[in-house]
Order: C-alpha cells, then structure tokens, then sequence
C-alpha cells in the first residue's frame, strides 16, 4: 500500500530543484545522483547551479585549477569570517518554478556556508522559491560540515523554508595530509600521491560517496513524496 502522498498521479509530477553553487563540480555530483534517483521516483527535477559573479572575487572562481592556490584559497578567509555575501547570477528556474521540494548542495568554505550560496539564501529571490517549501541540505567539504549544515538550514528556515534532513560527505584521511591533498588539487587539477613532501589521501567525492546521496534521496523521496509500492 502507498503511504499518504503529495504526489498524485493524476495530477502533475513533484518537482525537485537542485540549487547548488560547486567550484570544482563536487557538491554538484551528489546533486545529481539524487537527481537521478528522485526521477526514477517519477519527479521532475531542475538543475539551478548559482554563479558567482563578485567582481572581488569571481576571477579566482572562473577557472580551474586555481592560478595561485594558496593566495586564492586564503583571500576569501576574512570575507568568508565575516559572513560577507556578493554578486551572483541565478538561473530563471529559481524565480518561475514552483517546487515541492529544494535541495540545497552546499559546500564549505572557512568552516561555513560558501559566499556565493550565502549570497542566495539571503536574498529576495530565497524567499519567493522557499516559502512554505520542504528543503533537505547535502554538505559537501573536506572537514567541517557542522557550521555549514546548520548555517544553511537556519537561512533557508528564515526564508520560510521547511527543513527536512541534511547529509554531509568529507574527505577522507588527518587535518594537514587532508588539507594538503585537496590545495594540490585545486591548484594542479590532478590527483598527486605526495605534495610537500607528505603522502596524500584522496580528496573529493567518492563513488561510495556517489551511493551514500543515491540513499539519501530515497529516504527523502519516501519521506516527502510517500513510500514507493515496489
Ligand atoms: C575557498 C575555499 C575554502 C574552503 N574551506 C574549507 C573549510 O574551511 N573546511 C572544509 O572542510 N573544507 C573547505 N574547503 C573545501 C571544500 O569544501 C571542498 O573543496 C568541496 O569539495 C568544494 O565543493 P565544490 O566542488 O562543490 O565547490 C574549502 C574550499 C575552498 C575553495
């Protein structure tokens, strides 16, 4: 028996809105493998990737790798300590939508939410598309996930948002080897064994990882849309 649903098949199916900002397209992965799963749940899903436009500093942010790594990465710790926002760019699917369902991929930055999402959920526009709306979160860094999650969830709440669950996915391996592996990548773009001479684990998210937001999906499709009858 199907458990009480807001999906009725006689009428339109749910839509899901995956609003994201990703730099190096991680948080934007396990977006789409949610995506994915809430589709084969027969929902209509929308892909809203935010751009970060600040001209203080977008430039870092439009090309991969990074030109100069550590500069780069450092310069946005006092705007990001300040809970600053900026320009953004988001795509029409957030003001003419209407969702029954948000998920929000947030990645950390300096232990809490990313400028450009801060930027969006402190806007105009985060009212109009999450008032009254279920939002569940998916954090995405290399560490700390704690600020992030519930800095996201206390902004989109006070946008009228109505949290349902929040998952996070972190790297693996100690604070400085792990810290190490991912600036190698953002300022190479490649997976390297040794940086500085310290041994390397791996960094960004993992197939397992991929399977872990598959699961999570389902859990929230069965919570918001009703348990599936197969
Ligand atoms: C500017 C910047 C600051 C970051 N600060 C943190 C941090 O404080 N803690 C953490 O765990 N990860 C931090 N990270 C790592 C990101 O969360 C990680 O790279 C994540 O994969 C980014 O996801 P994305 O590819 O979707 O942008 C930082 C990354 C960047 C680019």
């Amino acid at each position: 028996m199907t458990e009480p649903s807001t999906a009725d098949s006689s009428k339109q199916p749910p839509r899901v809105l995956l609003l994201y900002y990703s730099y190096t397209g991680q948080s934007q992965k396990v977006l789409e493998a949610a995506g994915e799963v809430f589709r084969q749940r027969g929902c209509e899903v929308t892909a809203a990737p935010i751009e970060f436009t600040d001209p203080r500093y977008a430039e870092r942010f439009s090309r991969f790798p990074m030109r100069s790594v550590w500069p780069d990465f450092l310069g946005m710790l006092p705007a990001q300590t300040l809970q600053r926002t900026g320009d953004i760019r988001t795509p029409d699917a957030v003001r003419v939508g209407d969702y029954d369902l948000i998920c929000i991929g947030s990645p950390t930055w300096w232990r809490t939410v990313s400028m450009p999402l801060r930027s969006f959920l402190k806007s105009h526009e985060a009212r109009n598309l999450l008032d009254g709306k279920r939002f569940a979160v998916f954090v995405v860094c290399r560490k700390y996930w704690r600020e992030n999650l519930a800095g996201v969830r206390k902004l989109a709440e006070k946008k009228g948002g109505r949290y349902v669950d929040g998952i996070h996915f972190t790297y693996p391996g100690g604070q400085l080897p792990s810290m190490l592996s991912l600036t190698s990548y953002l300022g190479s773009g490649e997976y390297k064994d040794r940086y500085l001479g310290v041994r390397l684990p791996p960094t960004n998210i993992s197939d397992e990882q991929v399977e872990e937001s598959r699961r999570f999906a389902a859990r929230i499709a069965d919570k918001v849309f009703g348990k599936r009858t197969a």
